[in-house]
């Protein structure tokens, strides 16, 4: 069986899986990282959103064998330690969606705050706002409805960015 190499969470990780495995299941059935969630599998609901290389991505529909071996991928696990903080400190957006309360069944949440820090990191780079039309460009699904506290949420946390 092939092998397939990464970085996950700054650490350099190889699975023996076939090539067209997707992603999200190497991370979470293989790899033991469950903070990515599945929640329709074909790039639709954002529940998997995850980092490569920085960006926002959702690996429920990339290949294992799409991602280059010096490819950085980060989940919400990873998060604060990848952004410079330390193994117990967490990610200034992860703070905020816990002083304004934020989750609801939760099951959304992850990848709302992986969406939230790279919308973030992209208006900084492109020295926009990060207003509501910003926030609106984010398309992660919550089925409860929490988008208010989220909206609220990265406001405070892009000001600690
Ligand atoms: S599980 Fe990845 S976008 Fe829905
Ligand atoms: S908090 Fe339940 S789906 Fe978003």
């Amino acid at each position: 069986m092939p092998q397939q190499t990464f970085k996950l969470n700054g650490e350099s990780v190889t699975v023996d899986t076939d090539d067209d495995v997707r992603l999200l299941w190497v991370i979470r059935d293989l790899l033991g990282v469950t903070g990515p969630k599945y929640g329709c599998g074909i790039n639709v609901c954002k529940a998997c959103t995850s980092h490569i290389n920085g960006k926002a991505f959702n690996p429920c529909s990339v290949k294992v064998c799409d991602i280059k071996k010096d490819d950085e991928v980060t989940t919400i696990e990873g998060l604060a330690a990848t952004s410079g903080g330390g193994d117990d400190e967490l990610h200034p957006m992860q703070q905020a969606w816990i002083d304004r309360d934020v989750p609801q069944c939760g099951y959304c949440q992850p990848g709302q705050i992986m969406a939230a820090v790279a919308k973030v990191r992209q208006c900084q780079a492109e020295g926009r706002d990060v207003d509501d039309e910003a926030i609106e460009e984010i398309r992660n699904i919550c089925r409860c409805g929490t988008y208010n506290r989220i909206r609220e949420a990265i406001k405070a946390g892009a000001d600690k960015m």
